[in-house]
């Protein structure tokens, strides 16, 4: 991870070296904290932030969740996100703003100062490979009936860090958790898709973060005439996929060549995965006038 100058904290731009907090912070011990993920990108007329409204919007509901109330509004917080871009001087890289709890202990967080920062660098690509190996995890993903699944909650991720470092140990690239009924339901950061005859399947809401990469995929699919089947989906099925990918901010649109020991589209990038990651690049980089509405410039 590159350091910038600059990170913002309630309301002021401070130097990257002074966002430190106390080791009592309430969120680092509970994981009471709700963040975002979202990727900006070098456009010819600068510097544009991808589906920052639908993140945003994310950032409320997942605040809503766990009753915090956020002390600014959208408006000012979408400002607050250009401005950073603009004075660490990036042209492309990664946002990640958090809201989190102050010192406090005991579970109960109420009277801890609620904070919100935003810190932003260059990231490339977050799985190292083009065409990634994927194990299904021992963990189990937590479930609808545990948490509130559309919320992006830091607690959540000790799951996903668990399936991460137990594919990595047993030699594979990324995690796939099962849900509690052993349907597949998602890698530890990303959503999937299978393709079959030109149809993609993906695992329906419920046990899965709804991605915002998910959802742009899921229309620039539709308006390239593919039709796309929301459903519950078992490993057992996996043999009469074509293809297979992972979308997520981070990793975008990704391949998947391996599921445990099935090769997928014989470990290729499938001719489906290919096209959609084409376009889906293009748009990001503003070269699609249909998809302006998404971006957001700096
Ligand atoms: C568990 C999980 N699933 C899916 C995703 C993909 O979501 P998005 O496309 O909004 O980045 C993420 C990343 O935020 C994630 O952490």
């Amino acid at each position: 991870m590159l350091k910038t100058k600059f990170i913002w904290l309630n309301e002021k731009f401070i130097p990257w070296e002074k966002a430190t907090l106390h080791l009592l912070t309430h969120s680092l011990h509970y994981g009471s904290a709700v963040f975002e993920g979202i990727r900006f990108y070098e456009t010819e007329k600068g510097p544009a932030v991808f589906r920052l409204v639908e993140h945003l919007n994310r950032l409320f509901l997942s605040a809503k969740t766990m009753e915090m109330k956020i002390p600014y509004s959208r408006n000012q917080l979408s400002k607050a996100i250009l401005e950073l871009i603009k004075k660490n001087n990036l042209k492309s890289g990664y946002l990640r703003p958090i809201i989190f709890y102050g010192q406090k202990m005991g579970l109960d967080p109420r009277g801890a100062d609620l904070n919100t920062a935003i810190a932003c660098w260059e990231w490339g690509r977050y799985l190292e490979k083009e065409i990634v190996k994927v194990k299904i995890s021992k963990f189990q993903r937590i479930s609808s009936m545990s948490s509130e699944m559309k919320a992006k909650i830091s607690g959540h991720y000790f799951n996903s860090i668990l399936a991460s470092l137990e594919a990595k140990k047993d030699g594979f690239d990324e995690a796939l958790l099962l849900d509690y009924q052993g349907n597949i339901a998602e890698g530890p950061g990303e959503n999937i898709f299978f393709v079959k005859k030109k149809i993609l399947y993906t695992p329906k809401h419920g046990t899965i973060l709804p991605g915002i990469t998910r959802d742009s995929v899921i229309k620039i699919a539709k308006n390239l005439g593919y039709k796309i089947i929301e459903k519950d989906i078992k490993p057992k099925e996996i043999k009469n996929f074509d293809e297979a990918f992972f979308t997520g901010t981070a990793v975008e649109i990704t391949a998947i060549g391996q599921i445990d020991k099935l090769k997928i589209s014989q470990g290729k990038e499938g001719e489906i995965t290919k096209k959609l990651k084409e376009k889906y690049h293009k748009i990001t980089e503003a070269e699609e006038k249909k998809y302006q509405k998404w971006l957001s410039y700096v």
